[in-house]
Protein backbone atom coordinates (compact mmCIF):
# COMPACT_ATOMS: atom_id res chain seq x y z
CA UNK A 1 0.00 0.00 0.00
CA UNK A 2 1.28 3.15 -1.04
CA UNK A 3 3.59 5.09 1.10
CA UNK A 4 1.65 8.15 2.27
CA UNK A 5 -1.22 8.39 0.70
CA UNK A 6 -2.47 11.68 1.98
CA UNK A 7 -2.66 13.88 -0.66
CA UNK A 8 -3.92 11.42 -3.43
CA UNK A 9 -6.91 10.79 -0.80
CA UNK A 10 -7.41 14.48 -0.42
CA UNK A 11 -7.39 14.98 -4.28
CA UNK A 12 -9.70 12.20 -4.41
CA UNK A 13 -11.88 13.80 -2.12
CA UNK A 14 -11.91 17.12 -3.43
CA UNK A 15 -12.00 16.21 -7.10
CA UNK A 16 -13.13 12.92 -7.40
CA UNK A 17 -15.26 11.55 -5.19
CA UNK A 18 -16.50 8.22 -6.82
CA UNK A 19 -13.15 7.21 -8.23
CA UNK A 20 -13.31 4.64 -10.72
CA UNK A 21 -9.83 2.79 -11.33
CA UNK A 22 -9.50 1.68 -15.01
CA UNK A 23 -6.71 -0.71 -14.79
CA UNK A 24 -7.87 -2.32 -11.82
CA UNK A 25 -11.78 -1.64 -12.84
CA UNK A 26 -12.77 -0.80 -9.32
CA UNK A 27 -14.85 2.23 -7.84
CA UNK A 28 -13.80 4.27 -4.78
CA UNK A 29 -15.43 6.46 -2.23
CA UNK A 30 -13.56 9.20 0.00
CA UNK A 31 -15.04 10.76 1.65
CA UNK A 32 -16.36 10.81 5.63
CA UNK A 33 -20.21 11.00 4.87
CA UNK A 34 -19.99 8.42 1.53
CA UNK A 35 -17.55 5.77 3.61
CA UNK A 36 -20.19 5.59 6.81
CA UNK A 37 -23.38 5.25 3.88
CA UNK A 38 -22.10 3.05 2.12
CA UNK A 39 -20.65 0.87 4.68
CA UNK A 40 -24.10 1.09 6.72
CA UNK A 41 -25.78 -0.52 3.88
CA UNK A 42 -25.15 -4.38 3.75
CA UNK A 43 -27.76 -4.44 1.26
CA UNK A 44 -25.85 -2.77 -1.32
CA UNK A 45 -22.31 -3.60 -0.63
CA UNK A 46 -22.15 -7.02 -0.35
CA UNK A 47 -19.19 -8.84 2.17
CA UNK A 48 -20.24 -11.90 1.17
CA UNK A 49 -17.32 -12.10 -1.56
CA UNK A 50 -14.82 -10.96 0.65
CA UNK A 51 -13.97 -7.61 2.00
CA UNK A 52 -9.96 -7.35 -0.12
CA UNK A 53 -10.28 -6.28 -3.72
CA UNK A 54 -7.88 -9.24 -4.67
CA UNK A 55 -9.71 -11.54 -2.39
CA UNK A 56 -13.15 -10.61 -4.50
CA UNK A 57 -11.44 -10.96 -7.55
CA UNK A 58 -10.25 -14.27 -6.52
CA UNK A 59 -13.47 -14.98 -5.31
CA UNK A 60 -15.85 -14.39 -8.42
CA UNK A 61 -13.56 -16.06 -10.61
CA UNK A 62 -12.68 -19.12 -8.62
CA UNK A 63 -16.13 -19.09 -7.33
CA UNK A 64 -14.14 -19.75 -3.74
CA UNK A 65 -16.92 -20.53 -0.95
CA UNK A 66 -15.68 -18.58 2.49
CA UNK A 67 -16.35 -21.15 5.03
CA UNK A 68 -19.65 -20.52 7.40
CA UNK A 69 -18.76 -18.38 10.36
CA UNK A 70 -15.83 -16.02 8.47
CA UNK A 71 -18.08 -12.92 9.45
CA UNK A 72 -16.00 -10.46 7.88
CA UNK A 73 -16.72 -11.83 4.50
CA UNK A 74 -20.25 -12.78 5.08
CA UNK A 75 -24.13 -11.10 4.60
CA UNK A 76 -27.03 -11.65 6.86
CA UNK A 77 -28.62 -13.83 7.42
CA UNK A 78 -25.88 -15.66 8.20
CA UNK A 79 -23.89 -12.91 9.19
CA UNK A 80 -26.47 -12.17 11.78
CA UNK A 81 -26.45 -15.71 13.22
CA UNK A 82 -22.83 -16.28 13.49
CA UNK A 83 -22.01 -13.01 14.77
CA UNK A 84 -24.38 -13.02 17.28
CA UNK A 85 -22.72 -16.47 18.16
CA UNK A 86 -19.30 -14.82 18.61
CA UNK A 87 -20.76 -11.24 20.22
CA UNK A 88 -22.11 -13.46 22.83
CA UNK A 89 -18.83 -15.09 24.39
CA UNK A 90 -16.72 -12.41 22.57
CA UNK A 91 -18.23 -9.75 24.75
CA UNK A 92 -16.45 -6.25 26.16
CA UNK A 93 -16.31 -7.25 29.62
CA UNK A 94 -14.36 -10.07 28.75
CA UNK A 95 -11.63 -8.08 27.04
CA UNK A 96 -11.25 -6.07 29.48
CA UNK A 97 -10.79 -8.55 31.87
CA UNK A 98 -7.67 -9.22 30.27
CA UNK A 99 -5.83 -5.72 31.19
CA UNK A 100 -4.05 -7.31 33.68
CA UNK A 101 -2.71 -10.16 31.60
CA UNK A 102 -1.95 -7.32 28.64
CA UNK A 103 -0.25 -4.71 31.38
CA UNK A 104 2.24 -7.83 32.93
CA UNK A 105 2.88 -8.64 29.08
CA UNK A 106 4.26 -5.15 28.38
CA UNK A 107 6.28 -5.00 31.40
CA UNK A 108 7.69 -8.52 30.59
CA UNK A 109 8.87 -7.00 27.42
CA UNK A 110 9.84 -3.26 27.97
CA UNK A 111 11.90 -3.78 31.87
CA UNK A 112 14.65 -5.47 30.59
CA UNK A 113 15.07 -2.97 27.34
CA UNK A 114 15.83 -0.36 29.57
CA UNK A 115 19.08 1.02 29.85
CA UNK A 116 19.80 -0.72 26.39
CA UNK A 117 19.42 2.46 24.51
CA UNK A 118 17.21 1.30 21.71
CA UNK A 119 14.19 -1.04 20.89
CA UNK A 120 11.64 -1.89 18.23
CA UNK A 121 8.50 -0.57 18.76
CA UNK A 122 6.98 -3.52 16.42
CA UNK A 123 9.57 -5.93 17.49
CA UNK A 124 9.47 -5.81 20.54
CA UNK A 125 6.40 -5.05 21.65
CA UNK A 126 3.24 -4.06 18.82
CA UNK A 127 4.56 -7.75 16.77
CA UNK A 128 4.04 -10.01 19.79
CA UNK A 129 1.62 -8.60 22.26
CA UNK A 130 -1.86 -8.55 20.54
CA UNK A 131 -0.76 -12.16 19.87
CA UNK A 132 -0.28 -13.22 23.38
CA UNK A 133 -3.55 -11.46 23.91
CA UNK A 134 -5.63 -13.36 21.45
CA UNK A 135 -3.47 -16.53 23.20
CA UNK A 136 -4.81 -15.12 26.61
CA UNK A 137 -7.86 -14.90 25.78
CA UNK A 138 -8.41 -18.39 24.20
CA UNK A 139 -6.29 -20.06 26.76
CA UNK A 140 -3.10 -20.95 23.91
CA UNK A 141 -0.29 -22.08 26.18
CA UNK A 142 2.32 -19.38 25.79
CA UNK A 143 5.17 -21.45 24.14
CA UNK A 144 3.04 -22.34 21.00
CA UNK A 145 1.30 -18.54 20.66
CA UNK A 146 4.23 -17.64 18.10
CA UNK A 147 4.26 -20.54 15.86
CA UNK A 148 0.74 -19.54 15.15
CA UNK A 149 1.66 -15.79 14.85
CA UNK A 150 3.85 -16.49 12.50
CA UNK A 151 1.41 -19.25 10.25
CA UNK A 152 -1.28 -16.10 10.06
CA UNK A 153 1.38 -13.59 9.05
CA UNK A 154 2.26 -16.11 5.96
CA UNK A 155 -1.22 -16.03 5.10
CA UNK A 156 -1.68 -12.34 4.87
CA UNK A 157 2.14 -11.51 3.43
CA UNK A 158 2.44 -10.78 -0.04
CA UNK A 159 5.18 -12.23 -2.60
CA UNK A 160 7.49 -9.02 -3.90
CA UNK A 161 4.39 -6.43 -6.17
CA UNK A 162 2.48 -9.00 -7.23
CA UNK A 163 -0.55 -9.61 -5.18
CA UNK A 164 -1.42 -13.44 -4.31
CA UNK A 165 -4.84 -13.56 -5.33
CA UNK A 166 -5.90 -16.30 -3.21
CA UNK A 167 -7.48 -16.17 0.38
CA UNK A 168 -5.73 -18.29 2.44
CA UNK A 169 -6.56 -19.60 5.27
CA UNK A 170 -3.45 -19.73 8.32
CA UNK A 171 -2.67 -23.87 8.88
CA UNK A 172 -5.43 -25.19 11.10
CA UNK A 173 -4.01 -28.17 12.52
CA UNK A 174 -2.71 -26.41 15.60
CA UNK A 175 -6.04 -25.03 16.72
CA UNK A 176 -7.88 -27.81 15.84
CA UNK A 177 -5.38 -29.86 18.26
CA UNK A 178 -6.15 -27.26 20.74
CA UNK A 179 -10.09 -27.01 20.13
CA UNK A 180 -10.17 -31.21 21.08
CA UNK A 181 -7.80 -31.04 24.11
CA UNK A 182 -9.40 -28.08 25.61
CA UNK A 183 -13.04 -29.86 25.38
CA UNK A 184 -11.24 -32.73 27.30
CA UNK A 185 -9.63 -29.93 29.69
CA UNK A 186 -12.44 -27.16 29.86
CA UNK A 187 -10.97 -23.92 31.50
CA UNK A 188 -12.51 -19.97 31.91
CA UNK A 189 -11.61 -19.12 28.81
CA UNK A 190 -13.39 -18.11 25.37
CA UNK A 191 -12.61 -21.49 23.49
CA UNK A 192 -14.44 -23.40 26.31
CA UNK A 193 -17.04 -21.03 25.99
CA UNK A 194 -17.31 -21.36 22.28
CA UNK A 195 -17.28 -25.12 22.90
CA UNK A 196 -20.25 -25.30 25.11
CA UNK A 197 -22.22 -22.06 24.03
CA UNK A 198 -25.75 -23.72 22.72
CA UNK A 199 -27.63 -21.55 18.93
CA UNK A 200 -30.21 -22.32 16.80
CA UNK A 201 -28.66 -23.16 13.49
CA UNK A 202 -29.99 -22.52 10.00
CA UNK A 203 -32.30 -25.68 10.83
CA UNK A 204 -34.04 -24.72 13.67
CA UNK A 205 -31.61 -26.93 16.16
CA UNK A 206 -30.45 -26.21 19.32
CA UNK A 207 -26.39 -27.19 19.01
CA UNK A 208 -23.16 -26.87 19.69
CA UNK A 209 -20.34 -25.78 17.43
CA UNK A 210 -18.32 -28.54 15.88
CA UNK A 211 -14.78 -28.09 15.74
CA UNK A 212 -14.52 -26.52 12.38
CA UNK A 213 -16.86 -24.21 13.16
CA UNK A 214 -15.10 -23.33 16.23
CA UNK A 215 -11.84 -23.15 13.85
CA UNK A 216 -12.94 -20.57 11.91
CA UNK A 217 -13.46 -17.94 14.97
CA UNK A 218 -10.49 -18.56 16.53
CA UNK A 219 -8.29 -17.85 12.51
CA UNK A 220 -10.91 -15.33 12.15
CA UNK A 221 -10.17 -13.55 15.53
CA UNK A 222 -6.45 -14.23 15.51
CA UNK A 223 -6.44 -13.06 11.70
CA UNK A 224 -8.26 -9.66 12.56
CA UNK A 225 -6.83 -8.47 15.83
CA UNK A 226 -2.98 -9.69 15.14
CA UNK A 227 -1.76 -7.49 12.34
CA UNK A 228 -4.26 -4.43 12.72
CA UNK A 229 -3.05 -4.18 16.50
CA UNK A 230 0.44 -4.27 16.02
CA UNK A 231 0.12 -1.26 13.31
CA UNK A 232 -1.52 0.84 15.87
CA UNK A 233 1.51 0.33 18.56
CA UNK A 234 3.99 1.10 15.59
CA UNK A 235 2.19 4.22 14.24
CA UNK A 236 2.22 5.18 18.10
CA UNK A 237 6.23 5.18 17.75
CA UNK A 238 6.30 7.38 14.82
CA UNK A 239 3.74 9.74 15.66
CA UNK A 240 4.50 10.38 18.90
CA UNK A 241 8.35 11.15 17.49
CA UNK A 242 7.04 13.34 15.55
CA UNK A 243 5.32 15.28 18.16
CA UNK A 244 7.14 15.86 20.95
CA UNK A 245 5.40 18.09 22.65
CA UNK A 246 2.63 15.81 22.85
CA UNK A 247 4.37 12.72 24.01
CA UNK A 248 5.90 14.62 26.58
CA UNK A 249 2.69 15.50 27.61
CA UNK A 250 1.02 11.99 28.03
CA UNK A 251 3.92 11.07 29.61
CA UNK A 252 3.18 13.42 32.64
CA UNK A 253 -0.63 12.98 32.31
CA UNK A 254 -0.75 9.29 31.35
CA UNK A 255 -4.93 10.05 31.87
CA UNK A 256 -4.89 11.42 28.38
CA UNK A 257 -3.78 8.60 26.99
CA UNK A 258 -7.02 7.11 25.73
CA UNK A 259 -7.94 10.15 23.80
CA UNK A 260 -4.78 9.84 22.16
CA UNK A 261 -5.32 6.42 21.44
CA UNK A 262 -8.27 7.33 19.72
CA UNK A 263 -6.96 9.97 17.83
CA UNK A 264 -3.87 7.99 16.71
CA UNK A 265 -6.81 5.60 15.45
CA UNK A 266 -8.16 8.72 13.49
CA UNK A 267 -5.18 9.72 12.33
CA UNK A 268 -3.48 6.47 11.16
CA UNK A 269 -5.90 3.79 10.30
CA UNK A 270 -4.15 0.73 9.96
CA UNK A 271 -6.55 -1.37 7.81
CA UNK A 272 -7.66 2.07 5.64
CA UNK A 273 -9.62 0.66 2.75
CA UNK A 274 -12.40 -2.15 2.69
CA UNK A 275 -14.10 -3.26 -0.57
CA UNK A 276 -17.03 -4.19 -1.20
CA UNK A 277 -19.29 -6.33 -4.29
CA UNK A 278 -22.16 -3.91 -5.80
CA UNK A 279 -25.06 -5.63 -5.79
CA UNK A 280 -27.45 -3.84 -7.62
CA UNK A 281 -27.22 -0.57 -9.62
CA UNK A 282 -26.38 2.82 -7.35
CA UNK A 283 -24.99 6.32 -8.04
CA UNK A 284 -22.68 8.59 -6.44
CA UNK A 285 -22.16 12.42 -7.42
CA UNK A 286 -23.54 11.76 -10.10
CA UNK A 287 -22.12 9.06 -11.61
CA UNK A 288 -23.17 5.44 -12.17
CA UNK A 289 -21.75 2.46 -10.15
CA UNK A 290 -23.45 -1.06 -12.32
CA UNK A 291 -24.09 -3.91 -10.44
CA UNK A 292 -21.15 -6.38 -9.88
CA UNK A 293 -18.47 -3.43 -9.58
CA UNK A 294 -16.45 -3.73 -6.31
CA UNK A 295 -16.05 -0.65 -4.60
CA UNK A 296 -13.61 0.26 -2.22
CA UNK A 297 -14.23 2.47 0.97
CA UNK A 298 -11.17 4.46 1.81
CA UNK A 299 -12.06 4.63 5.60
CA UNK A 300 -8.33 6.41 6.19
CA UNK A 301 -9.53 9.09 3.57
CA UNK A 302 -12.66 9.70 5.48
CA UNK A 303 -10.77 9.86 8.66
CA UNK A 304 -8.94 12.96 6.87
CA UNK A 305 -11.72 14.72 5.65
CA UNK A 306 -12.12 18.42 6.20
CA UNK A 307 -15.72 18.40 5.49
CA UNK A 308 -15.78 16.29 8.97
CA UNK A 309 -12.77 17.72 10.68
CA UNK A 310 -11.18 20.45 11.71
CA UNK A 311 -7.66 20.74 10.75
CA UNK A 312 -7.66 16.61 9.90
CA UNK A 313 -3.99 16.49 8.80
CA UNK A 314 -3.14 18.03 12.49
CA UNK A 315 -2.89 14.93 15.35
CA UNK A 316 -3.79 16.63 18.42
CA UNK A 317 -4.44 14.17 21.00
CA UNK A 318 -7.08 17.19 22.72
CA UNK A 319 -9.14 16.47 19.66
CA UNK A 320 -12.94 15.78 20.42
CA UNK A 321 -12.32 12.65 18.19
CA UNK A 322 -16.05 11.89 18.12
CA UNK A 323 -16.25 9.07 15.67
CA UNK A 324 -13.80 7.66 13.07
CA UNK A 325 -13.97 5.02 10.37
CA UNK A 326 -11.23 2.82 11.66
CA UNK A 327 -12.96 -0.16 12.98
CA UNK A 328 -15.31 0.31 10.13
CA UNK A 329 -18.93 1.25 10.24
CA UNK A 330 -22.62 -1.16 10.79
CA UNK A 331 -22.74 -4.23 10.96
CA UNK A 332 -19.33 -5.43 10.23
CA UNK A 333 -18.32 -2.52 12.85
CA UNK A 334 -14.73 -4.59 14.62
CA UNK A 335 -15.70 -6.72 16.90
CA UNK A 336 -12.49 -6.53 18.90
CA UNK A 337 -12.43 -2.56 19.45
CA UNK A 338 -12.44 -2.30 22.92
CA UNK A 339 -9.78 -5.11 23.13
CA UNK A 340 -7.70 -2.98 20.33
CA UNK A 341 -7.73 0.19 22.23
CA UNK A 342 -7.29 -1.35 25.29
CA UNK A 343 -4.03 -2.92 23.78
CA UNK A 344 -3.10 0.64 22.57
CA UNK A 345 -3.86 2.43 25.78
CA UNK A 346 -2.09 -0.09 27.97
CA UNK A 347 0.76 -0.29 25.59
CA UNK A 348 1.16 3.62 25.47
CA UNK A 349 1.12 3.93 29.42
CA UNK A 350 4.08 1.11 29.79
CA UNK A 351 6.32 2.70 27.25
CA UNK A 352 6.11 6.16 28.07
CA UNK A 353 6.60 4.72 31.72
CA UNK A 354 9.85 3.70 31.07
CA UNK A 355 10.90 5.51 27.63
CA UNK A 356 9.40 9.30 27.87
CA UNK A 357 11.49 10.10 24.51
CA UNK A 358 12.77 8.53 21.85
CA UNK A 359 14.21 8.90 18.09
CA UNK A 360 13.28 6.70 14.76
CA UNK A 361 16.21 4.73 14.17
CA UNK A 362 14.96 5.79 10.57
CA UNK A 363 17.44 3.32 8.55
CA UNK A 364 16.17 0.20 10.31
CA UNK A 365 12.66 1.25 9.55
CA UNK A 366 10.85 -1.27 7.62
CA UNK A 367 7.28 -0.94 6.01
CA UNK A 368 4.70 -3.53 6.29
CA UNK A 369 4.29 -5.11 2.93
CA UNK A 370 0.57 -6.93 3.18
CA UNK A 371 -2.96 -6.60 1.05
CA UNK A 372 -5.12 -5.48 4.31
CA UNK A 373 -3.06 -2.96 6.35
CA UNK A 374 -0.89 -0.09 6.57
CA UNK A 375 2.10 0.65 8.88
CA UNK A 376 5.82 -0.83 10.07
CA UNK A 377 7.35 -3.89 9.83
CA UNK A 378 10.12 -3.05 11.98
CA UNK A 379 10.67 0.33 12.99
CA UNK A 380 13.80 0.48 16.17
CA UNK A 381 14.01 3.65 18.29
CA UNK A 382 16.72 4.98 20.02
CA UNK A 383 15.86 6.22 23.32
CA UNK A 384 16.71 9.02 25.80
C1 LIG B 1 -13.89 -6.28 11.88
C2 LIG B 1 -10.47 -2.86 12.27
C3 LIG B 1 -8.62 -5.10 16.17
C4 LIG B 1 -11.84 -8.67 15.60
C5 LIG B 1 -13.14 -5.15 11.68
C6 LIG B 1 -13.40 -4.16 10.66
C7 LIG B 1 -12.45 -3.21 10.78
C8 LIG B 1 -11.56 -3.60 11.86
C9 LIG B 1 -12.29 -1.97 9.92
C10 LIG B 1 -14.55 -4.18 9.64
C11 LIG B 1 -14.05 -4.61 8.29
C12 LIG B 1 -15.12 -4.50 7.23
O1 LIG B 1 -16.11 -3.80 7.39
O2 LIG B 1 -14.94 -5.15 6.17
C13 LIG B 1 -9.67 -3.20 13.35
C14 LIG B 1 -8.53 -2.40 13.80
C15 LIG B 1 -8.01 -3.02 14.90
C16 LIG B 1 -8.82 -4.22 15.13
C17 LIG B 1 -8.05 -1.13 13.13
C18 LIG B 1 -6.84 -2.65 15.76
C19 LIG B 1 -6.35 -1.43 15.85
C20 LIG B 1 -9.36 -6.24 16.38
C21 LIG B 1 -9.14 -7.18 17.44
C22 LIG B 1 -10.03 -8.21 17.26
C23 LIG B 1 -10.83 -7.89 16.09
C24 LIG B 1 -8.09 -7.03 18.56
C25 LIG B 1 -10.23 -9.46 18.06
C26 LIG B 1 -9.34 -10.10 18.71
C27 LIG B 1 -12.65 -8.32 14.54
C28 LIG B 1 -13.72 -9.17 14.04
C29 LIG B 1 -14.30 -8.50 12.96
C30 LIG B 1 -13.58 -7.24 12.83
C31 LIG B 1 -14.11 -10.53 14.59
C32 LIG B 1 -15.44 -8.98 12.07
C33 LIG B 1 -16.74 -8.31 12.42
C34 LIG B 1 -17.82 -8.59 11.40
O3 LIG B 1 -17.52 -8.83 10.21
O4 LIG B 1 -19.01 -8.58 11.79
N1 LIG B 1 -12.02 -4.77 12.41
N2 LIG B 1 -9.78 -4.28 14.17
N3 LIG B 1 -10.39 -6.69 15.58
N4 LIG B 1 -12.60 -7.17 13.79
FE1 LIG B 1 -11.27 -5.67 14.06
Amino acid sequence: MDADPYPVWRRLRDEAPLYYNEKFDFYALSRFDDVEAGLSDWRTYRSGRGSVLEFIRASLEAKLEMPPGLILFEDPPAHTVHRGILSRVFTPKKMLALEAKVREFCVRSLDPLVGAGRFDFVGDLGAPMPMRTIGYLLGIPEDDQESIRAGIDRGLRLTGDAPDPAPRMSDGAQYAEYIDWRARNPSDDLMTELLTTEFEDETGTIRTLTTAEILVYVNLLAAAGNETTTRLIGWAGTVLAENPDQRAELAAHPTLIPNAVEELLRYEAPAPAHARYVARDVSHHGQPVPEGSVIVFLVGSGNRDERRYLDPDRFDIHRDVGRHLTFGYGIHHCLGAALARLEGRVALEEVLRRFPTWEVDWPGAARARTSVVRGWESLPVITG
